[in-house]
């Protein structure tokens, strides 16, 4: 019971009377906007926020067509929840936008009947919702933005992804040019030697030949030497198609075996340069991986060491290569006497492109290479310090 206990007992009038002050005031203390109109859209009553808006009295809004009052319209708009009611008879809730309210309403429009049912009337209670549909409206956009921007960041991320993927096949094709291109050199200093041997036999055929001393038995046996100093350079080019053989499954191999290998594919070099490879350690490493990318780490390790030895023109060049290890793990170190690794370009020389060389053949990639073949490929490690006036490369498998 909203009306306080009189402290004095009421006449029926009063009663009344009170009761009416009191539902007008909890009429007008309502902030939602309540307005009553009859079947004609005339108002009847407003309460006191109604009021307000329209910048009007409740006196002067009673009698006016809710249309022109919230619409400025001069007949209900087709959306007329007021029509609805009457037409449904149930109750209509509506959002409309006014300029003469400013602003945006959701309304709740109820119908009000007779004692025999009939809709006689109808309550309309608009709450403002401006600021709410604003700041919706807002946080959609913020939304729709960051979406936007999450898909932009998503098509940056794959473009970037993409664009470090493209970089990294070029980079492993050059890798492959360069390990090419130390094999095509590798050959020709292979050859060298038997090429030239076989130059010899055919000018001593030829002397022999025209100065009548060529036997039938010396020529068998030259032949049988040219023979065998072919089959050599044919064991050569099988021996380095193998070396180039892609290897899609790891195995088990010797890691001795892939030392001596890299070596061997190195030595002609090695030889002409006067520089000495010194092997020392255990026998019969065996470790899981891909012997000939292993190997060809080892070769790009051992050709840089050659590089140093050549450039820091030392006295005794050496190579020394030390095996160790056991129970499936190696360590393998390559150690020379070129003089080391500038303390600041340590942390450097496994970078793509880092040389420091002034060679236009030096491309800066075979470390970068190595590393991606013993770290990426075969789940190892391989590091590099200055030890007693020399790198050393040890590589962990
Ligand atoms: N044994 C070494 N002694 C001195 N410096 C080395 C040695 N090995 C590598 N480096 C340095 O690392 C750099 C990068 O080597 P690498 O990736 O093989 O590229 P590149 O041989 O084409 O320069 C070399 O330019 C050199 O400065
Ligand atoms: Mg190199």
């Amino acid at each position: 019971m909203l009306i306080e206990k009189p402290d004095v007992p009421l006449s029926e009038h009063e009663y009344i009377l009170r009761a009416k002050q009191e539902w007008e005031h909890t009429f007008d203390a309502v902030t939602d906007l309540i307005f009553i109109i009859d079947l004609d859209h005339t108002i009847i009553r407003v309460n006191r926020a109604m009021a307000e808006r329209c910048g009007l009295t409740a006196q002067e809004l009673a009698g006016r067509k809710c249309f022109d009052v919230i619409h400025g319209a001069t007949c209900y708009p087709a959306y007329c929840s007021h029509e609805r009611l009457v037409e449904s008879g149930e109750p209509q809730t509506i959002e409309f936008e006014t300029e003469q309210l400013h602003g945006t309403f959701e309304a709740f429009v109820s119908p009000i009947r007779n004692d025999a049912g009939h809709i006689i009337a109808s309550v309309h209670v608009a709450r403002d919702v401006t600021e709410k549909r604003r700041s919706e409206q807002l946080v959609a956009a913020q939304q729709k933005q960051l979406e936007e921007f999450n898909k932009d960041l998503e098509s940056r991320i794959a473009e970037a992804v993409a664009e470090l993927r493209n970089k990294d096949s070029i980079i492993m094709q050059q890798c492959r040019l360069s390990a090419m291109g130390d094999l095509v050199n590798s050959i020709a200093h292979h050859w060298r030697q038997p090429l030239n041997n076989i130059g010899l036999i055919v000018q001593s055929l030829q002397l022999a030949y025209k100065s009548n001393d060529l036997t039938v038995d010396e020529l068998d046996a030259e032949i049988a030497d040219t023979m065998e100093i072919l089959q050599q350079i044919s064991d050569t080019i099988d021996d380095f198609r193998n070396f180039f053989h892609h290897e899609e499954e790891p195995c088990s191999f010797s890691v001795n075996e892939a030392v001596a290998r890299s070596i061997n594919f190195v030595m002609p070099s090695l030889n002409s340069k006067g520089i000495k490879v010194v092997t020392a350690g255990q026998a019969d490493i065996n470790v899981v991986g891909y012997p000939n990318e292993y190997a060809q780490a080892l070769i790009n390790i051992i050709v840089n060491a050659r590089d140093a030895l050549v450039e820091s023109h030392v006295g005794k060049p050496v190579i020394s290569i030390s095996i160790s290890g056991g129970d499936g793990r190696s360590s393998v170190t390559v150690l020379d006497n070129g003089g080391g690794i500038d303390e600041e370009d340590l942390p450097r020389v496994f970078d793509p492109y880092f040389t420091t060389k002034k060679s236009g053949k030096a491309t800066g990639i075979s470390l970068y290479m190595s590393k991606m073949i013993i770290e990426k490929n075969m789940n190892g490690c391989l590091a590099v310090r200055n030890v007693d006036g020399g790198a050393e490369f040890r590589i962990e498998v």
